[in-house]
């Protein structure tokens, strides 16, 4: 059993929903697996405490949050001295008018940046919260998304998750860490 930390930045919800997604998975697996937020004030400790970390969340206006950027530049010795992971949740990595290579581009650009080149990354599609949007947002996105070819009724909201892909990066990362143990 590893003690696996999954560290996550969400804005509306959906990247934080996948963190408990992986969290549930490897829970099911045996370990001991929590979930916490970039900006939680245990986070150093946390991470010191864990055996291996996953590190993930959300693209807004072309690159990843902020925080993720800022966890992962303050937390980079911590997190590349553990067997780590890495997941980005984006429009453009699924559903109608989706964009993959984008998508791969924005986990590139991180990795670039912040020097951190995890061991593993997987790009999750997200969703559109029209309905939680504020009125602004909510025009903006309708036009961009219109633009690309996607869902335009700002009535409701859609979800584009593949919540398999979720489960199996999460069953294997696991396994991996099992694997590592046993060798
Ligand atoms: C204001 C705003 C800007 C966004 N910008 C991008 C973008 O540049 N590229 C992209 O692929 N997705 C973009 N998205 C889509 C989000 O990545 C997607 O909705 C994701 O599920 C958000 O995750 P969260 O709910 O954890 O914040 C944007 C969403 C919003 C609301």
């Amino acid at each position: 059993m590893s003690r696996i930390l999954i560290v996550f930045a969400s804005v509306d919800g959906q990247a934080a929903r996948v963190a408990e997604r992986i969290r549930a998975t490897l829970a099911q697996a045996g370990h001991a697996a929590a979930t916490i937020g970039a900006v939680a004030p245990g986070l150093a400790r946390a991470l010191e405490e864990s055996d291996a970390v996953i590190v993930g969340g959300a693209i807004r206006y072309g690159r990843h949050v902020q925080d993720l950027e800022s966890v992962v530049r303050t937390h980079v010795a911590a997190i590349e001295a553990r067997p780590n992971a890495f997941f980005s949740v984006s429009l453009s990595a699924g559903g109608p008018g989706a964009r993959p290579a984008v998508a791969a581009r924005y986990a590139e650009e991180l990795a670039e940046r912040s020097g951190w080149h995890p061991q593993g990354t997987a790009i999750f599609a997200g969703a559109l919260r029209y309905t939680r949007y504020n009125p602004i947002i909510r025009i903006m996105m309708r036009l961009i998304v219109g633009i690309a070819g996607g869902d335009t009724d700002t009535t409701r909201d859609y979800e584009y998750t593949d919540w398999r892909a979720v489960e199996r990066f999460a069953g294997e990362f696991g396994s991996r860490l099992e694997a590592a143990r046993a060798a």
